[in-house]
C-alpha cells in the first residue's frame, strides 16, 4: 500500500492492521514520533491525519491510505524554517526530559489551525490528554499563546497590502 507522510510517498508491505507508528518508525525512519503506552492514553506517539491528531500507537496503517500524513519532522517549511509553535517551544524553553514534547506540539499545532486565540481553559483541556511526566503545562500553556499571537501578526501582516513607497507622492 502507499502512504502519504510529510509530502512523499512511501509504498509499504505490511499487514493493515499494523499501528502507524511501528511503519512511520520502522519503515519511513521517522523516530520524532515516540511510543510511550501504546494504548492511545499518553498522546506521545500523537501525528496529524489530514491535519486532525490521531494516537498513531492505536491507528491501522490500513486506515491512513488515501489521506494526508504529518509528522513531528514534516511541520518545518520547506526551506527548514520552524513552524510558529516551534519556535515559541524553543523560546518558552519547554522541553525538560523531551519525551513527550513532540505529541505535545502535534497536538497543539492542530488546536491552533483550529483556535487563533485559545483560552487557557481550551489550551488546558486539550493539552492534559497528552501526558507530561515532567509537568511543563505551565510552559506548554505558554508557549501556545506565544505561537497564536505569532500566527495571528503573520496573517495579519498577510492581509495588509504593502503600499509601495512612492505611491504616497
Ligand atoms: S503511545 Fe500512543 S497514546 Fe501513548
Ligand atoms: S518533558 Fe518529560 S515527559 Fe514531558
Amino acid at each position: 500500500m502507499k502512504l502519504q507522510i510529510n509530502e512523499k510517498f512511501l509504498e509499504i508491505d505490511a499487514p493493515e492492521d499494523t499501528p502507524l507508528l511501528w511503519i512511520l518508525r520502522e519503515e519511513a525512519g521517522l523516530t520524532g514520533t515516540k511510543f510511550g503506552c501504546g494504548r492511545a492514553l499518553c498522546g506521545a506517539c500523537t501525528v496529524h491525519v489530514n491535519g486532525d491528531p490521531k494516537r498513531s500507537c492505536v491507528l491501522a496503517v490500513g486506515d491512513c491510505v488515501g489521506k494526508k500524513i504529518t509528522t513531528i519532522e514534516g511541520l518545518p517549511a520547506p526551506d527548514g524554517t520552524l513552524h510558529p509553535v516551534q519556535e515559541a517551544w524553543i523560546a518558552e524553553n519547554v522541553p525538560q526530559c523531551g519525551y513527550c514534547q513532540s505529541g505535545q506540539i502535534m497536538s497543539a499545532t492542530a488546536l491552533l489551525a483550529k483556535r487563533r486565540a485559545p483560552t487557557d481553559a481550551e489550551i488546558d483541556a486539550v493539552m492534559s490528554a497528552n501526558i507530561c511526566r515532567c509537568g511543563t503545562y505551565p510552559r506548554i500553556r505558554a508557549a501556545i499563546h506565544r505561537a497564536a499571537q505569532t500566527m495571528r501578526d503573520q496573517e495579519q501582516a498577510h492581509e495588509t497590502p504593502q503600499v509601495p513607497a512612492d505611491s504616497a507622492k
